[in-house]
């Protein structure tokens, strides 16, 4: 049976993978595409219904992103979202223009007549607003449905063609009935039934795998963070002992993790695959001695990483395919799926294809969000302490260390990290904060413990909040856990005698430490 969907045309806005994800949570799937996407193709997709984005232009301005009329003739309904919605007036015959009164922020908005999109939502309803044109004069056919203070539409329908546009960001949590504004447009005005469930998508993946590798190959770099481990797993459900997993320890992984790793996907653990691990930690040290640019530590490790999986691969020989731990996110920040590049190249040790003799990528999660991954993972009964870990960087502590990486180093900063971990969940705030961890400053200075002066290195720790990773804010940690955490470490450490909070936010700094 053929997957319903709706599809999210991105305008370059900011909150455009949101908007993916609130459809996604209404249990409806739903991809993003770019406005430049050929019409005839969005039409080849039969889309049950329409998003069209938020975005940072003015609709009439020149070479602004556009789209065509057509779009809103097929007979498939349209939802347009801020910039979206004031496009679907302007090529509509509609006013768009500067408003006297930019709206930034929570907005109450009043819902004047009775419309399928805010059925079940409260009269006076509070909507996250943010805009610097207003639809002034709606185009022929709509009616007004909802004003502000400010903005004289900030909805309207045209409900015989199944027309609709609001000025707010429905798909920001501070839009407080957002969820289910989204969910009438796609379940009553497109009709979709609401059948994307993670277990389904998990038993169709594993089934889809199996049929296409048959009696082949496959190949994962498996690095433990929570994509690579959730693509092996569903892999080796599939196809067992047809897989081989790579697992390249290079001793810049948090304390216990390598052997966490082993745990889950060795031979002692649940699944029948071949597990590889390979204790490389010695040949990555010596690599960075003497290095303490952080740019050439990050190439240096990323280039090991390499050389130490492309030895591997060759013992092994030709493999029919490899996988690839590649999520949504990734695909639509490529710039292959929506409008908002951002790319990130340095993110993800590049350069494994190349090295390894395959026919042919495979890449599971290649349509999941990060949360969806997660459900994946639990749904795959993969244990939580890996479905809940946190970002990870690939060079690992590599980039948490300032100056020259050593085993010594290594060790103080798992040590302190591994205390700073417990203590946060102890505080219960493991799942609240959304990335922390300590890192070692290349700082020594002079202290007293017991009687003895010390000359030993402070640690830093930090931890932030984050919608997107691109922007972050340090969180707030209660004084108490901070000193707890603070005591244990110089403590428990050796070699440390001071302990730092970083408050820098993101930016100017960045959420690594290096
Ligand atoms: P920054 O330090 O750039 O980090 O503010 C933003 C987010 O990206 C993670 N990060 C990486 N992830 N490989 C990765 O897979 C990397 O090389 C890398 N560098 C940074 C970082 O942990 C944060 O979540």
């Amino acid at each position: 049976m053929e997957q319903e969907k709706v599809i999210v045309i991105d305008f370059g806005g900011q909150y455009n993978q949101l908007v993916a994800r609130r459809v996604r949570e209404c249990n409806v799937y739903c991809e993003i595409y770019s406005y430049k996407t050929d019409l005839g193709q969005i039409r080849s997709m039969r889309p049950k219904g329409i998003i069209l984005t938020g975005g940072p232009n003015s609709c009439y301005a020149e070479g602004a992103a556009t789209c065509e009329k057509e779009l809103f003739e097929m007979g498939i309904p349209v939802l347009g979202l801020c910039y979206g919605a004031q496009l679907m007036m302007h090529v509509l015959g509609g006013k768009v223009e500067k408003a006297p009164v930019r709206e930034y922020g929570k907005t109450e908005v009043k819902v004047e007549q009775d419309s399928p999109l805010f059925a079940d939502v409260s009269q006076n309803t509070i909507c996250w607003m943010s805009h610097f044109d207003y639809i002034s004069r709606p185009a022929p056919g709509f009616s007004v449905v909802a004003h502000t203070t400010d903005c004289p539409v900030a909805a309207a329908e045209n409900r015989e063609k199944n027309l609709y546009a609001i000025q707010f960001h429905p798909e920001v949590l501070h839009t407080l009935e957002g969820t289910k504004i989204l969910g009438n447009f796609v379940r009553t005005i497109c009709g979709c039934g609401g059948s994307w469930r993670m277990d389904s998508f998990v038993e169709n993946s594993i089934a889809e795998i199996r049929n296409k590798v048959g009696n082949g190959k496959a190949l994962c770099a498996l690095s433990g963070g929570v994509d690579s481990s959730v693509a092996a797993v569903m892999m080796a459900k599939a196809i067992g002992s047809q897989l081989t997993c790579v697992f390249v320890d290079h001793g810049l992984l948090r304390k216990r993790e390598g052997d966490e790793v082993e745990e889950v996907f060795g031979e002692n653990g649940p699944y029948q695959l071949n597990f590889i691990r390979v204790n490389a930690q010695e040949r990555f040290y010596r690599k960075l001695s003497g290095v303490t640019e952080p740019e050439q530590k990050r190439k240096i490790i990323g280039e090991e990483f390499i050389r130490v999986f492309e030895e591997e691969a060759k013992k092994i020989g030709a493999v029919d395919y490899l996988v690839q731990g590649t999520i949504y996110p990734d695909v639509v920040e490529s710039g292959l799926g929506g409008e908002s590049a951002v790319i990130k190249s340095h993110h993800n040790v590049g350069g494994l294809p190349e090295c390894v003799d395959f026919k042919e990528i495979i890449e599971p999660l290649r349509s999941l969000f990060k949360d969806e991954v997660r459900k994946a993972g639990l749904e795959l009964g993969i244990p939580e302490h890996l479905v809940f870990r946190q970002p990870f960087p690939g060079p690992g502590l590599g980039i948490r260390i300032i100056g020259e990486v050593n085993a010594e180093k290594v060790r103080i900063v798992q040590d302190a990290d591994a205390i700073y971990r417990e203590e946060i969940a102890k505080a219960g705030l493991d799942r609240t904060i959304g990335q922390y961890f300590a890192a070692l400053t290349n700082m020594r200075s002079v202290g007293v413990m017991g009687d003895e002066r010390t000359y030993d290195y402070a640690v830093a720790l930090r931890a932030v909040n984050t919608v997107d990773f691109m922007t972050a804010e340090s969180a707030e940690i209660p004084w108490e856990v901070l000193q707890t955490v603070m005591s244990r470490i110089i403590n428990e450490v050796r070699g440390v005698n001071r302990v730092f909070y970083d408050l820098t936010s993101k930016p100017p700094g960045t959420i690594e430490f290096e």
